[in-house]
């Protein structure tokens, strides 16, 4: 029998046992399984995991059709960045998990089994000591571990997108997996393998599901099979990635026109090898849906990286402005332009889980449709060529475009939301100004300006 000391050590590390034990890396997204009871709203589960807008959950829950109106029982499924985070002790002790600041309502005496209560056993009180060691009782603030798997590629390579599931009353993992769809004694095993020792269990445990290529059982979440196009699909209706077909070329790759399964649209091709995390990262993209952001619809990982985006049928802002052929834009029109990207830029700055910064807002990234509303388009991009092992080109040209980069982010490399901000601003000077973002001053490419300042000096 273990003396009581080291029994009392072994009980308060047991709960930290969790499949991402030893991580090196954690993954942009994995998604809670919360359970929906009488006194949940979908505000107050957003506000349990740092989410400001309640609206940044419904893409992951299109079969919530009226917010109000949730069933008891049915899951909510909660998207958050699993992160590789370290146990304050022992030091060493890594894990898998997302991290939500929770404050306690000290006035009623919260208690740990209290918080795991409000996060449905998402978290468990032995969870919230080892993360929060010797504050039970005096903390106003404590941090809520919620656990979560990126996949294991010795299981599968097929799954990367993870379901924490804590399993309700009656519930077993084979049950739950059941009900998503693996039944077969082949996919019960892989199930299995995900889970060590979980097999039979009942009650309050968790249990990660894999999400990838079930679209159809999971609820609520549209992944992979109907974003991932084959080679033979692009390549054929883009006749063979044909001159006929490529409708631009910049910095990342040639865009190619295509009508794929009934819709329209622009398919970027890219010099870049897609990675298990960048492909996390372009699930997360292919569900950010804005009226004034161009869609990314889907993309493809054989031979090299494809992106599938909507098609806009006018051309970019840069086009229209600078552009031979082009029709001179009314002052309306102007103005809606710069509202839209700005509404676009908006949405991705505040509204989305993960925010984003673009990194690369300029004219010929905002696109015109049919009806000259503008779409911001590559958002993400920059993001992906970071995490991507993207082809030696490409790590200079994601700090941006000169003639648009705040002249601190071209010198420091600082990120943050003021990078698109002052972009933006450059896009609104070459809409009153019809000038470009450079200005050359005299034929010599040496003499060249950028907007702002030319707009700036006195002597213009
Ligand atoms: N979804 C789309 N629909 C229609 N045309 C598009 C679409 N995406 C891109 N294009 C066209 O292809 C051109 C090249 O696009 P691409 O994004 O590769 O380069 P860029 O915008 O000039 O520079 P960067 O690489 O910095 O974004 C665009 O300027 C645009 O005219
Ligand atoms: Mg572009």
């Amino acid at each position: 029998m273990l003396p009581p000391l080291l029994l009392l050590v072994a009980a308060a590390v047991a709960p930290a046992q969790a499949s991402g034990d030893g991580c090196s890396v954690g993954c942009p997204l994995a998604l809670a399984a919360y359970y929906f009871s009488a006194e949940s709203n979908l505000s107050f589960i957003a506000s349990l995991f740092g989410i400001r807008d309640y609206s940044a959950l419904l893409p992951y829950n299109p079969s919530i059709t009226n917010p109000n109106y949730i069933v008891t029982g049915d899951r909510v499924s909660v998207p958050f960045r699993c992160s590789c985070l370290s146990l304050p002790s022992p030091a060493a002790k890594t894990f898998l998990a997302g991290s939500f600041p929770h404050a306690l309502s000290t006035p009623s005496g919260e208690t740990y089994a209290d918080v795991a209560a409000e996060f449905a056993n998402l978290t468990t009180p032995e969870w919230l000591e080892a993360a929060n060691p010797g504050q039970a009782g005096t903390a106003r603030t404590v941090n809520v571990t919620v656990n979560c798997s990126c996949g294991d590629e010795r299981v599968s390579n097929r799954y990367g997108l993870f379901l924490t599931y804590p399993l309700w009353e009656g519930e077993t993992l084979a049950s739950v997996a059941e009900g998503y769809g693996f039944s077969s004694p082949a996919q019960m095993e892989m199930i299995r393998r995900y889970n060590p020792g979980m097999d039979g269990v009942s009650g309050k445990e968790i249990v990660f599901i894999p999400v990838r290529g079930n679209a159809s059982q999971v609820e609520g979440i549209k992944v992979d099979r109907s974003i991932e196009f084959s080679y033979e699909e692009l390549s054929n209706a883009t006749l063979g990635f044909s001159m006929h077909h490529q409708i631009g070329q910049g910095g990342f790759g040639s865009v190619y026109y295509a009508e794929l399964r009934g819709e329209k649209a622009a398919i970027k091709k890219m010099d870049a090898q897609a990675s298990q995390e960048f492909l996390a990262e372009l699930k997360i993209l292919t569900h950010v849906h804005h009226s004034n952001l161009v869609r990314l619809i889907g993309y493809c990982v054989e031979h090299c990286l494809f992106l599938v985006y909507e098609f806009i049928e006018n051309g970019n802002l840069g086009q229209h402005l600078h552009g031979t052929g082009y029709e001179r834009l009314s002052w309306a029109t102007r103005v809606r332009i710069a509202l839209d990207s700005a509404r676009g830029l908006e949405y991705i700055h505040e509204h989305t889980v993960p925010v984003y910064v673009h990194r690369d807002i300029k004219s010929a990234n905002i696109l015109i449709d049919k009806d000259f509303r503008a779409k911001v388009a590559d958002f993400g991009l920059s993001k992906l060529a970071e995490i991507g092992s993207m082809s030696q080109s490409l790590p200079t040209r994601v700090v941006g475009t000169f003639g648009y980069m705040p002249p601190e982010y071209a010198r420091y490399g600082e990120v943050s939301p003021k990078v698109d901000v002052y972009a933006f601003g450059i896009v609104l000077y070459e809409l009153l100004s019809g000038k470009e973002a450079i200005v050359k001053s005299s034929e010599s490419t040496y003499d060249a300006k950028g907007l702002f300042y030319m707009v700036n000096s006195p002597c213009i």
